[in-house]
């Protein structure tokens, strides 16, 4: 399952890039909205920093069917061919879906909620659909299972969406996601540090080096050889 970062925060986005095998960033108009000033220019930083291979998801804030394709076709003009347009699971949503797709440009269809959502935006041509774990979870529905509802219809149909999963509050909603066979989630700083992250590594590698110096000292491996 490919992760990807979901924040617009440079100094984050600049670490994981940098150490974590992450394919992309996302970014959604409350991600947008905690970074204020020019969100233009930010949003150019951001894929400067990821590099023009890497999937960059930008929300519209359009809401008219004509607006949405106008906006759309802007910011894939703006931010190059890998970026993807997130687009709210609505009526006008799946028909502006369905107008971009055809163009060939890639729409992550968001905010869904239900296996139905999914559905229909994946016959509007979305590239992904992101389901909300933890929001669904937060109005006592499963939203493991409805990941797992989706990538079922998919793998039964046969078509090319993807399950971009997101939402997520905790490390294990990422790996239960993951055994649905979702081809991406999308996670935050502090869970995604939460994926690698574990005290028993910490203490083995502690353990490595003090009886590796006990035995050679301060050289290393590569000095010996
Ligand atoms: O990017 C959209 C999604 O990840 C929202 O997450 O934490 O606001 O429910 P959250």
């Amino acid at each position: 399952m490919k992760l990807i970062l979901d924040t617009a925060n440079l100094d984050d986005i600049r670490y994981f890039n940098t150490y974590y095998p992450i394919v992309g960033v996302t970014t959604n108009p409350t991600i947008l909205s905690r970074e204020g000033g020019d969100i233009v220019a930010h949003l150019h930083e951001i894929r400067k920093i990821i590099g023009d291979e890497k999937e960059l998801h930008i929300q519209v804030t359009e809401t008219e069917y004509e607006a949405i394709v106008k906006e759309a076709k802007m910011i894939v003009k703006a931010f190059g061919k890998k970026s993807f347009v997130k687009i709210p699971a609505t009526d006008i949503g799946l028909r502006a879906t369905k107008t971009l797709s055809d163009e060939g440009i890639g729409v992550t269809v968001t905010a869904v909620l239900s296996a139905g959502q999914a559905l229909l935006a994946a016959n509007a041509g979305a590239a992904y659909v992101a389901p909300y774990v933890s929001r669904l979870e937060n109005i006592c529905e499963n939203g493991v299972e409805t990941v797992a509802e989706i990538q079922q219809i998919f793998d039964a149909a046969g078509c090319d969406t993807e399950i971009l999963a997101a939402s997520f509050k905790t490390a294990r909603e990422v790996l239960e996601v993951a055994l649905t066979g979702a081809g991406a989630a999308t996670v935050a700083a502090d869970v995604m540090k939460k994926l690698l992250s574990h005290t028993t590594t910490d203490t083995s590698i502690a353990g490595f080096a003090a009886d590796w110096e006990k035995a050679f000292g301060k050289r290393t491996l590569g000095s010996m050889l």
